[in-house]
């Protein structure tokens, strides 16, 4: 049983939600969407988040709530006999990797916050943005310090706790993010030819729909919900009995899409006002954007604040990812949460390392062909979140006691039986059966 719990339902809500919608959400979801069909996409994506990510998400809440454990007790609790932690124990591994390669990137936008104080990231003096990014990325000391600031910035909210920390912090963070957004958004759309951009990022094109999209979506579906690590698991653990979990879980998808939709407004109008083109990979938010807005008045400023606004929901996703390795160390220790949160922030960044390095020194050091932070971002988010996802699902579905599934899942909420057994069939057949076609899929290509 643990001690603390989250202060509000909002707090949860915007914490939760805070851990869903980061990099994944705002950076790489409107790319894809853009390059898979556009608006069309969006809508699949949109579906299946309605629809197999709620189950999940649905699912590991009833698991964390009901145990109010997290990622290794609470399926521990469920079956006591058996291997099942494990599970939880793959989670912990897939968010240690996760983080450490995830806060390379939370280094880069601090460089790039900090260095827009200065002026010369949107009008570097030479005028290349794509050489100041491989500059700034390859030098190992500035990128370093960054990482490290950036690891320092979440050990220092996580360390204080779930309320004082993680949900004090969310509260001003997700509602500032929001308020940022909507006025870059109104920026972008209106300038003079933004609308080719809404055209690019919502034109549904069904030619650039194939079998290849569905995967992506699904894939993308669950990284943006934080599904498949018992982050969710984690955080639901920490919520009172009152809350309605289906309420609750609607609340995260809804705020993720409001976020995905606002981030695709906001980012590809402006791009096309000014000429240029939506570009693959980091060089979208370091190169283009900052081309962007060295074009607009008052853009270094603008560019700021897009800066302040990828750093908050960066921080959010990443608290989430430490806690879930935090809370199995102190659960009824909480007078351990300092130690062990210091010491597990300063292993990620360890690690992340030569993830960091990947783009300087270490560019010609390859693993499967993949450079080091290529490898890890493909076995984590390839191998093994699906797999966490699967085993979860199949676990909630198949080990835990329907009476209780049905008793955590209804508590407080507007629902009949009729939502539990649709939900059930769901997470017995549906989600299973789709991760299992997209990772065979993935491990065929
Ligand atoms: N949902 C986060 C994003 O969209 C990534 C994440 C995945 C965070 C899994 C926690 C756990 O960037």
């Amino acid at each position: 049983m643990q001690k603390e719990n989250w202060g509000t339902r909002l707090g949860f809500i915007l914490a939760a939600a805070g851990s869903a919608i980061g990099l994944g959400t705002v950076w790489r979801l409107p790319y894809v969407a853009g390059e898979q069909g556009g608006g069309l996409f969006f809508f699949i994506f949109i579906a299946l988040l309605l629809t197999v990510g709620t189950s999940l998400l649905l699912a590991e809440f009833v698991l964390g709530r009901s145990t109010k454990e997290g990622a290794i007790e609470a399926y521990r609790k469920v079956a006591p006999k058996g291997q099942w932690h494990w599970i939880g124990i793959i989670g912990m591994i897939a968010a240690f990797l996760l983080l450490s390669f995830y806060s390379v990137v939370g280094g880069w936008i601090t460089t790039y916050f900090v260095r827009s104080f200065t002026g010369n990231v949107t009008s570097p003096p030479d005028g290349d943005h794509g050489a100041l990014f491989e500059s700034i990325t390859s030098n190992p000391w500035e990128v370093g310090l960054a990482h490290l600031a950036f690891m320092i910035m979440t050990i220092l909210v996580v360390q204080m706790g779930i309320k004082k920390g993680i949900e004090k912090a969310s509260l001003y963070m997700m509602p500032a993010l929001f308020i940022i957004f909507l006025i870059l958004m109104v920026r972008s759309l209106t300038l003079d030819g933004a609308w080719e951009g809404v055209v690019y990022f919502l034109q549904p094109d069904f030619s650039a729909v194939s079998s290849e999209t569905f995967l992506f979506a699904l894939g993308q579906a669950f990284f943006s919900l934080s599904l498949g690590v018992s982050v969710m698991v984690t955080y639901s653990s920490y919520l009172d009995n009152k809350a309605s979990l289906p309420g609750s879980a609607w609340s995260v998808v809804l705020l993720s899409v409001l976020i995905a939709f606002m981030a695709g407004l906001a980012i590809f109008p402006a791009i096309y006002a000014f000429g240029l083109q939506p570009d693959e990979g980091p060089s979208l938010i370091f190169v283009v954007i900052p081309a962007v807005f060295q074009q607009l008045a008052f853009g270094e400023a603008f560019f700021m604040i897009f800066m302040l606004l990828m750093l908050f929901a960066t921080l959010t996703s990443a608290f989430s990812l430490i806690e879930i390795i935090v809370t199995p160390f102190v659960r009824g220790k909480e007078h351990l949460r300092k130690r062990v949160t210091w010491a597990v922030g300063l292993l990620i960044f360890a690690m992340g390392i030569p993830s960091n390095l990947s783009f300087g020194l270490l560019a010609d050091f390859h693993i499967f062909g993949l450079t080091f932070f290529d490898a890890v971002d493909f076995l984590v988010s390839n191998i093994l979140l699906p797999l966490g996802a699967l085993l979860i699902s199949l676990f909630v579905a198949y080990k835990m006691k329907p009476s209780i599934m049905q008793e955590e899942l209804l508590r407080g909420s507007r629902f009949g039986k009729g939502f539990y057994f649709i939900w059930l069939i769901m997470i017995r057949v549906v989600v299973p059966l789709s991760i299992i076609v997209v990772f065979v899929s993935q491990l065929i290509q």
